[in-house]
């Protein structure tokens, strides 16, 4: 005879990762925070410290610059920093939302875990949103962050789950990556700028775990054609996020010789932008793709050959990147 608890949690409602569902959901709601409360606390933005630190923004390969200018292109990439975890999270979002389904009527802390993450994306939205306001306050006029977060997500959410999952965990890594490896560390940056991207880590740090465990999830479902097809998109995928920061890189270049105290030269110009697309493609797609954790996790579901592929597909990004 079945006890009332048996009854009730029949096998179906626990899956085998129920206790790292269960674990994401109790850091997540230990570590939760509001925005005004917790992370803005009245303070804006003081424009006299760097935003991006030096390992993630790489100015030291511009070695014209003065140190304003330095601030100045920190500031600035830090601005697109923001706006560009913005853009990402309102696909990873609805991405989430979407495979929560397959927990409705099952584990229940998988379903708990994933409202939860999906929740935490939209308010992270609403602090870059903020964070950009307070920015356009402070800052020169004519900045533009080019990338319509719709257009980008209805472009994104069109491919497969299985790529559009991968994407999601190799930025969630790379969020953690960076903020160990190169904000934390750095103790002269903006103080606020520094506790946003502290507490976005802090709510991450369960989101990277569970885009690994609903990757595996979706990729048990696939046959070997279909992940076949799957590497394809992600390869189509990093390709679409390589075309918004050449894009933008050009556009932030634009932007810095404009709002400039001094006038570059064509020349100083065209190195600010190269530079400024070699530190966006560090940032947003070489750090991650290098990083042990996301090599491994992909490493485990594709063949070697389709790892060749992707290396293939890689290889023009990674060409102008130096040494790191
Ligand atoms: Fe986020
Ligand atoms: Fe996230």
């Amino acid at each position: 005879m079945q006890t009332a608890a048996q009854a009730t949690n029949s096998p179906h409602t626990f899956s085998r990762d129920t206790d790292r569902y269960a674990k994401c959901v109790a850091a997540s709601k230990r570590v939760r925070w509001e925005i005004d409360r917790d992370v803005i606390r009245g303070r804006d933005f003081n424009f006299d410290k760097r935003f991006l630190p030096d390992g993630l923004s790489r100015l030291g390969e511009l070695s014209f610059l003065n140190a304003d200018e330095r601030r100045f292109l920190s500031q600035i990439q830090g601005r697109t920093y923001a706006n560009t975890f913005g853009l990402v999270e309102r696909f990873i979002g609805p991405k989430i939302a979407e495979v929560s389904r397959d927990h409705w009527l099952g584990d229940q802390a998988a379903f708990e875990a994933l409202v939860r993450f999906t929740d935490e994306e939209l308010k992270h939205q609403e602090l870059f949103r903020r964070l950009d306001a307070m920015a356009t306050a402070g800052m020169p006029a004519g900045y533009v962050y080019g990338p319509q977060p719709n257009d980008v997500a209805g472009f994104v959410l069109g491919k497969s789950t299985w790529s559009v999952l991968a994407l999601t965990c190799h930025i969630e890594i790379f969020v953690l990556q960076h903020y160990h490896q190169s904000i934390d560390p750095d103790h002269n940056l903006d103080p606020l700028w520094k506790d946003v991207f502290l507490f976005h880590a802090r709510e991450e740090a369960q989101h990277a775990i569970l885009d690994e465990l609903e990757w595996r999830r979706e990729d048990e479902k696939l046959t070997s054609e279909e992940r076949d097809r799957a590497v394809d998109d992600l390869i189509a995928l990093v390709a679409a996020v390589d075309g918004i920061l050449v894009a933008q890189s050009r556009s932030d270049a634009q932007y810095f010789a404009n709002a400039n105290a001094r006038t570059l030269s064509v020349e100083q110009l065209a190195q600010v932008e190269a530079g400024l697309l070699r530190a966006y493609r560090w940032q947003y797609i070489v750090s991650g793709v290098q990083d042990a954790r996301f090599q491994k996790a992909l490493g485990s579901l594709i063949t070697p050959a389709q790892f060749e592929r992707i290396g293939a597909a890689l290889a023009p990004i990674l060409a102008g990147q130096n040494v790191h």
